[in-house]
């Protein structure tokens, strides 16, 4: 019988390894010339080092695991016969990135049979490497971390993002922001999804929403935030997978009362 891929010790080197190459072709980039071109808008970009970084990991994966299934950000998806799947955002961040911001990290999950096992997360400009297994808890740079303590979403510093381009007038992300704004509330906006949900984990924030992510942009911080003790659901409440469009992630304790929010019942 096949031993699961998620305890094998090799998945996971091989995870820390990609990652950490990602990571590596971020900081080579970093502050120096790279190009940058456009996507679905102006300020939708991809730089070189998305694509560079992009190829190490792929490389990385191969070497040991030749067959898997990978889903990425600037190829799509590369499927082959696996049950294994990755889901890569080689640069999570690249407004940031290309203004030389280093707020940017390599975010990759694995999934297996429909289910993250293992996920990954590294900002080389803080040196955090973020790092959870099903079942076994989240890291910093090898120590466990911890979701926050706070009960009351009015005492709460939250995190959220804004879409490069509006899909639907539902979830209005301005109208949500408007009430927090109104009270006072203090929402961040750090433009890394990756990074919101690892500080999420870690307890710097207590709760985080979007309203357009990609699977890759939440595969691994989404299983990060689970490990560390809190919840994760669509906007409805439903427990997320990586390919819904809506997210939202807290300690729990706030958990519904965001929702509610979001959801324009407060
Ligand atoms: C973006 C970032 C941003 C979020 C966007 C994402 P990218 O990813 O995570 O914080 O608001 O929705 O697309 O394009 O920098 O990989
Ligand atoms: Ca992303
Ligand atoms: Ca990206
Ligand atoms: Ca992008």
């Amino acid at each position: 019988k096949k031993i699961p891929a998620y305890l094998c010790p090799m998945l996971k080197s091989t995870l820390l390894k990609a990652t950490q190459a990602g990571g590596k072709v971020l900081q080579q980039y970093f502050n120096g010339s790279f190009q940058i071109s456009s996507k679905s808008s102006v300020n939708d970009l991809v730089t070189e080092a998305d694509k560079n970084a992009e190829t190490a990991i792929f490389s990385a994966i191969r070497e040991n695991f030749p067959q898997h299934f990978i889903l990425s950000e600037e190829s799509g998806e590369l499927s082959t016969d696996s049950n294994v799947k990755w889901i890569i955002d080689p640069l999570d961040g690249t407004v940031n990135f290309a203004h030389g911001i280093p707020i940017c990290c390599t975010s990759i999950g694995v999934e297996q049979d429909g289910e993250m096992v293992m996920g990954a997360v590294y900002n080389p400009f803080m040196n955090e490497f973020f790092f959870a297994e099903k079942g076994k808890g989240a890291t910093l740079n090898d120590k466990p971390i911890r979701i926050s303590a706070k009960e009351d979403l009015n005492k709460a510093c939250l995190v959220t993002g804004f879409p490069y381009t509006w899909e639907d007038s539902e979830n209005n992300p301005i109208t949500i922001f408007e009430h927090f704004v109104k009270k006072g509330q203090p929402v961040r906006r750090l433009g890394s999804a990756a990074i919101d949900l690892c500080w999420v984990a870690c307890g710097r924030f207590d709760g985080f929403y979007e309203h357009s992510l990609n699977a890759w942009d939440a595969a691994a911080g989404f299983l990060i935030v689970e490990e560390a003790g809190g919840k994760v659901t669509d906007f409805s409440g439903k427990r997320y997978s990586p390919y819904q469009r809506t997210l939202i992630a807290t300690n729990g304790l706030i958990h519904q009362s965001l929702v509610d929010v979001v959801n324009g019942k407060r």
